[in-house]
């Protein structure tokens, strides 16, 4: 493990409540274990594993952490065959194939011809290597927030790449040689869980499972990023939104689509919510036309006026 320091420049975090507010501040909503678990791992330079269904905030958190650090957010969006040439770094071919010809050019001009030493020397140098995110947050020398987004979509050999980087903040380059990290910068892997992780790659990690979250956390969430929702509403949406999490549906609403929703009402001037309007706007919350039957056929078994669905009452 090659010693690194500590990230510099960037904000530090005092306390897990402080990491709350802070988070709060830049528009995220967070709770005790959130806050317990980002402190940790800024503190102790750890990755952060995030799982947990679509649309609960994963993501959102990420940016969030880098907007409370003042730090730079990098990005890498995994998907099914991302390669180290797009995850570490690759070599420009096109500009190097035309720094070649130049050269040929002018050697018929009659200049000096230069040995293919020195030629490899130099198309293999920093002008002619592009970056990709993981070596792009190594090399930084501000704060960054490394945002390793969706891992699961990755193959397992892809995996390995991953955690060469994360256990040791170093990426070795043949022809230039070890690229040392500066700073631990901070990692946050998103994760849906999709597929397992390997053991190693979890074990280098803090584990942090967004699930959905609480009616009083949602309706803070709901409050701070719907402009002019009144609180009454808030409250119904989301009482609602759990409700539907109650009932045995394909999929259920995330935090997302409650956002979609309370914005929707808001614009269609809706200030009530009742079974007619959750039966008109149930397109918000539902993606699966099996479930939008399934909920209709609920609501219809309900008196008009009342507001929610499913099959208990939520808190
Ligand atoms: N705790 C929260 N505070 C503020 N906004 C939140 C919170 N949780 C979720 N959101 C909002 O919910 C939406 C979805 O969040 P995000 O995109 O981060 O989800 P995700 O978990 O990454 O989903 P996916 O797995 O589909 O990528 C965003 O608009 C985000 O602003
Ligand atoms: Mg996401």
């Amino acid at each position: 493990m090659t010693a690194v320091a500590t990230p510099s420049g960037a904000a530090r975090l005092g306390s897990p409540a402080e990491v709350v507010e802070g988070l709060a501040a830049v528009g995220y909503l967070a709770d005790e274990h959130i806050g317990t678990v980002v402190y940790l791992a800024e503190r102790l330079g750890k990755p952060i594993l995030v799982e947990g269904p679509a649309g609960t905030g994963k993501t959102e958190l990420a940016k969030s952490v880098a907007a409370l650090l003042s730090a730079r957010l990098v990005r890498l969006q995994c998907y099914e065959g991302l390669d180290e040439a797009k995850a570490l770094y690759e070599w420009n071919y096109r500009k190097q194939l035309l720094r070649i010809q130049v050269e040929r050019a002018e050697e018929s001009g009659g200049e000096g011809a230069r040995g293919w030493r020195e030629l490899e020397q130099d198309i293999f140098s920093e002008e002619f290597l592009l970056e990709r995110p993981l070596l792009e947050a190594i090399r930084a020398t501000d704060p960054v927030v490394l945002l390793i987004d969706e891992v699961d979509r990755i193959e397992l050999e892809t995996e390995a790449l991953l955690l060469e980087v994360l256990s040791d903040y170093q990426v070795s380059i043949p022809e230039l040689g070890t690229v040392r990290a500066r700073q631990i910068p901070m990692v946050v892997l998103t994760s849906n869980d999709t597929r397992e992780l390997s053991e190693a790659l979890k074990r280098r990690c803090l584990y942090l499972y967004l699930g959905y979250p609480s009616v009083e956390r949602e309706r803070a969430i709901v409050l701070a990023k719907v402009p002019g929702i009144e609180h009454r509403l808030a409250d119904e949406v989301v009482r609602v939104v759990r409700s539907l999490r109650e009932m045995e549906l394909e999929k259920h609403p995330s935090v997302s689509e409650t956002l979609d929703w309370a914005r929707s009402l808001v614009l269609l001037g809706i200030e009530r919510v009742d079974t007619s309007v959750t039966e008109s706007t149930l397109h918000l919350l539902l993606k699966y036309r099996a479930d939008i039957e399934k909920v209709s056929a609920e609501l219809a078994t309900r008196a008009p006026g009342t507001s929610g669905a499913g099959t208990s009452s939520p808190r």
